[in-house]
């Protein structure tokens, strides 16, 4: 009964959003979908959000690559949060998140208040998504209304996130066909790019750049001299490359325009930063310009990006399900022992009459 009321609700809400919007890949989803269902969902995630930045300005830059490293393996299911188990070998263990990601825990947090206050309703994969653009707005940047109905996967691919997420000495030409690959254009490479203009990387991304280049012997010939030596004087040579440095050295926790101005200065962090702009004759430049000229226009597509981001492969209606803990999928009823199936039943029967 519960349940057949979701669907007609959700049902109800694809006819309207086709008839309403001109683009079809959002149509599942929409910014009020749990309106009825979980009303506090928006002020709990800023709280708990709001609190975290205030000890770790840096966190908000962390969830919003959680969201993309979610995103671009199998779509804006939350699979990047399922952790190992017998059945699950966990993206989090993929070589571009190994000893790297950061914010599940702060994800679990939100997940834990959220349960509370509207059990089994609202997924990993919203919770994910919504606290992403909530720390754009903590951090400066941009506010939009989130589209949410997004369901939570039953399964992860380690090997598809090691295929699928950028590396960073990718060329030009490879972001392009990693971006293509998830339906973004090369507005949304750069636009979505941007958001190196907060958090940190690690010394070793970048080593090669600072003192041996392609095997040149010499640094990276994109990079400002001046930069140059404060990048070796935080990544040692033969350092641990575990050292980690601002990616923009003037706002390292602001969610602004200057990594195109920094681009244009040469004073990109990663290779495949530098690409964008440096790449001889590259279409890419122009847009760079007109990032780093108008903070209005960034912002408009970096909007418009994290939206088309976040509808990718999203599962809607029946298919996959509403987690209760985000780092596992919820048990089917044949893993149980009867007396969890009892009480779990008797826990429905609850739901139901007192809905
Ligand atoms: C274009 C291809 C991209 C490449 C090659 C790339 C690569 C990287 C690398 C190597 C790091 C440092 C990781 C570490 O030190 O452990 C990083 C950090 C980061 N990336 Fe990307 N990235 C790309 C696109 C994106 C996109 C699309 C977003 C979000 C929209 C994003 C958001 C971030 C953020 C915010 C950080 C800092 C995280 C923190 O401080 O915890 N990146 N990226
Ligand atoms: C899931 O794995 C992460 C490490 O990837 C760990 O920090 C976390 O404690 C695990 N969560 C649970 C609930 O076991
Ligand atoms: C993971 O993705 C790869 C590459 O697309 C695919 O071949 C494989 O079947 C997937 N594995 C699982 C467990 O879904
Ligand atoms: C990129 O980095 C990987 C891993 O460090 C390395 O194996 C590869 O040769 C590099 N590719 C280029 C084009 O520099
Ligand atoms: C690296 O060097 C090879 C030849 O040694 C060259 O073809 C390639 O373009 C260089 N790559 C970059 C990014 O400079
Ligand atoms: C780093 O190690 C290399 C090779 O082991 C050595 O030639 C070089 O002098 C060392 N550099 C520094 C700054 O210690």
């Amino acid at each position: 009964m519960n349940s057949f009321r979701v669907i007609v609700t959700a049902l109800c809400c694809v006819v309207v959003v086709f008839g309403g919007l001109p683009f079809s890949s959002n149509a599942q989803l929409d910014p009020y979908f749990y309106g009825k269902t979980c009303p506090k969902l928006h002020s709990i995630a800023f709280k708990v959000l709001r609190k975290v930045a205030k000890t770790d300005p840096r966190m908000p830059a962390s969830i919003i690559r959680l969201h993309f490293h979610d995103c671009f393996v199998q779509g804006c299911d939350a699979s990047v949060l399922l952790n190992n188990t017998a059945t699950i070998v966990s993206e989090q263990d993929a070589f571009p998140n190994i000893n790297s990601l950061r914010g599940l825990d702060v994800i679990n947090q939100i997940k834990t208040k959220v349960e509370k206050a509207c059990p089994n309703r609202v997924s990993c994969a919203d919770i994910l998504t919504l606290a992403s653009g909530i720390s754009s707005v903590l951090t400066g940047g941009p506010g939009w209304e989130v589209p949410l109905g997004r369901r939570d996967s039953l399964t992860a691919n380690q090997s598809l996130a090691n295929q699928n997420l950028p590396g960073p000495n990718f060329s030009l030409d490879r972001l392009k066909s990693a971006f293509a690959a998830q339906g973004l254009n090369t507005v949304d490479l750069v636009a979505l790019s941007g958001a190196h203009t907060f958090g940190r990387a690690r010394c070793l991304f970048i080593l090669d750049r600072l003192y041996n280049f392609n095997n040149t012997g010499k640094p990276d010939p994109t990079l400002d001299t001046t930069y140059l030596q404060q990048l070796r004087n935080q990544c040692p040579q033969n350092g641990t490359g575990n050292n980690r440095v601002n990616f923009d050295p003037t706002t390292p926790d602001t969610l602004d325009k200057n990594f195109y101005n920094n681009l244009q200065g040469k004073k990109g962090l990663l290779q495949s930063d530098q690409e964008l702009f440096s790449t001889p004759g590259a279409d890419t430049i122009s847009i760079v310009n007109s990032f780093a000229n108008s903070q209005n226009v960034f912002f408009q597509n970096f909007i418009n990006s994290m939206i088309k981001m976040g509808n990718i492969d999203v599962l809607t209606g029946k298919k996959g399900e509403i987690r209760k803990q985000c780092n596992f999928i919820n048990k089917k009823s044949s893993e149980l022992d009867l007396g969890i199936v009892a009480s779990a039943e008797s826990m429905e029967g609850d739901m139901v009459s007192s809905i």
